[in-house]
């Protein structure tokens, strides 16, 4: 699954060391053309300075053009536009190197050279860390897709520290490998990921890594009483499971930190069927799970110094004559009974067995999953940003302080004790829906709450509007049309941000 089409990386100081196919270019608007870049413009005879200067570039953000020189080593420049240069950030030099990758691709070219341009307001490791993780993040290809070539050779010019240079460029490989397995895990089709082959594939993935892998199947979920899991699986013909990645990367004495993907891995949303459009692209709900494979992928690859438990709950959401019905009455891993008022709403089923088998198990210091858990959520954010729902301010803060850093937007919704009078029920603790389509996405996280310990910090990620891209989508250059591996990167960061403290 891992792709191993290795891309390789080198870098140069002088631009008139580069041989590539392309070489790109950032340019901001009104601005001086920048002393790095004169040889270059000398070698154009003026070009760059009078592209600066032109109405249809300027230096625009989301403007990029390219010009021919194909007589010189370097044969194209992909001139790409970063607006104001005192807005400029991380994610503008991300937007910049995926811009220049994704041009390359569409050309059919297989080596290029990106210009690092340092930029005053960031630091040099986050620049160059940005350029390396947008064009690792925009070089990614699936299915028929796999035809086009994929950019081999990549040349990072412009900088000469070379114990930066491969600190950085390791990490960005390991982020780079887990967010491709977490898109590929996203992107396969029904047919292909079921339950079963998700398992599987994972173990594949993680064969050397220094992790446990444990999986609660069949009998194991009745004997723990699993119920939720059981229930929203019945509908299909393989059986559902609990899948457990435990990576210790540090001490016994340093309590977990745990994290929750939902696994459905096709929701056509059980008896309580969807609609044809509706059920088009519930491929991607198991978004979560494959994502939180990728972030253990690279919490173990990386070595971090983190016991981190990775959970998903995997299942089919199906129609059949032996699916979990309306009315059902569940009784969940902790107690808790659940009154069935949508097979649909299926995804706080299996989260929720989840987050109590983790909450008692692992006794978690910090709990944060991962879902495409509702449409309220794409109602109220489009697909720019992923809902935030916490038990804890410090977390909060923390977790949008990560997600500045790696663009990754999230924005946080309450979860007042108010809302918990919809999900009363009349004959169980609760129901698995709220009063018509009020607050569709907060009861989502309403019901979570219930089965989070007491003590826990906790976050609920609501992704269903970024984890992937189809007409409509986070439009990003380094997304894809696809699974984006929304939220791998932001927890990494989240990961490493908590190790400094
Ligand atoms: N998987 C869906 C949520 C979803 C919808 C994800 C659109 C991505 C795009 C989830 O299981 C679901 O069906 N939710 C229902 C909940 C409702 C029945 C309370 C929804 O959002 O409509
Ligand atoms: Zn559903
Ligand atoms: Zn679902």
């Amino acid at each position: 699954m891992v792709h191993n089409l290795k891309t390789s990386y080198s870098v140069i100081k002088d631009l008139s060391k580069i041989k590539a196919d392309a070489l790109g270019i950032l340019l901001f608007k009104d601005e001086e053309l920048p002393k790095e870049l004169e040889g270059l413009d000398k070698e154009l005879s003026g070009e760059l300075r009078n592209l600066l200067n032109a109405k249809d570039f300027g230096g625009e953000e989301g403007k990029s053009v390219t010009i021919y020189a194909l007589s010189k080593p370097f044969k194209r420049v992909i001139a790409v536009g970063g607006g104001d240069l005192k807005n400029a950030s991380a994610e503008t030099l991300r937007v910049y190197a995926a811009t220049v990758i994704q041009k390359a691709k569409d050309l059919g070219l297989t080596k290029v050279a990106l210009y690092v341009r340092t930029v005053e307001s960031i630091e040099a490791r986050e620049s160059f860390k940005a350029v390396a993780e947008g064009a690792s993040l925009a070089n990614y290809v699936w299915g028929r897709k796999k035809e086009l070539k994929q950019v081999e050779d990549i040349e990072l010019v412009g900088i000469d520290d070379t114990v930066l240079i491969n600190e950085v460029l390791k990490e960005v490989d390991v982020v780079k490998e887990a967010i491709y397995l977490s898109r590929d895990l996203a992107n396969a089709p029904a047919a292909e990921i079921n339950p079963e082959t998700f398992e599987k594939l994972v173990k594949e993935a993680f064969k050397d890594l220094p992790v446990k892998i444990r999986v609660l199947h069949n009998k194991d979920l009745v004997k723990e009483g699993l119920n939720g899991i059981i229930a929203v699986g019945k509908g299909s013909e393989i059986p559902p499971r609990l899948l457990i990645i435990e990576y210790r990367g540090a001490g016994v004495g340093t309590p977990w930190i745990a994290l929750v993907g939902k696994g459905v891995c096709f929701d056509a949303g059980g008896l309580d069927l969807k609609s044809a459009s509706a059920m088009f692209d519930m491929k991607f709900d198991k978004s979560g799970a494959a994502y939180a494979v990728g972030v253990a992928y690279a919490a173990a690859k990386l070595g971090l110094k983190v016991n981190l438990v990775a959970l998903a709950p995997l299942v089919e959401n199906l129609p059949s004559g032996k699916s979990y019905k309306p009315l059902d009455i569940i009784k969940m891993y902790n107690g808790l009974t659940v009154e069935v008022h949508n097979t649909d709403a299926e995804g706080r089923l299996i989260l929720a067995d989840s987050l109590a088998y983790a909450s008692k198990n692992y006794k978690p210091s910090v709990m944060i999953d991962m879902a495409t858990l509702t449409g309220s959520v794409i109602v109220a954010l489009g697909n720019q940003a992923a809902g935030l729902f916490t038990n804890d301010e410090e977390l909060k803060q923390a977790l949008m302080k990560a997600s500045e850093k790696t663009g990754e937007r999230l924005w946080p919704f309450p979860i007042w004790k108010e809302y918990y009078e919809d999900i009363k029920s009349d004959f169980a603790d609760v129901k698995n829906l709220g009063v018509a389509r009020a607050a569709g996405a907060i009861i989502g996280g309403v019901f979570l709450s219930k089965f989070v310990d007491e003590g826990i910090k906790w976050a609920h990620l609501d992704i269903a509007g970024v984890s992937n891209t189809q007409e409509e989508g986070p439009k990003k250059p380094y997304y894809l049309k696809g699974a984006t591996g929304f939220g791998v990167r932001l927890i990494l960061q989240y990961l490493r941000n908590s190790l400094n403290n």
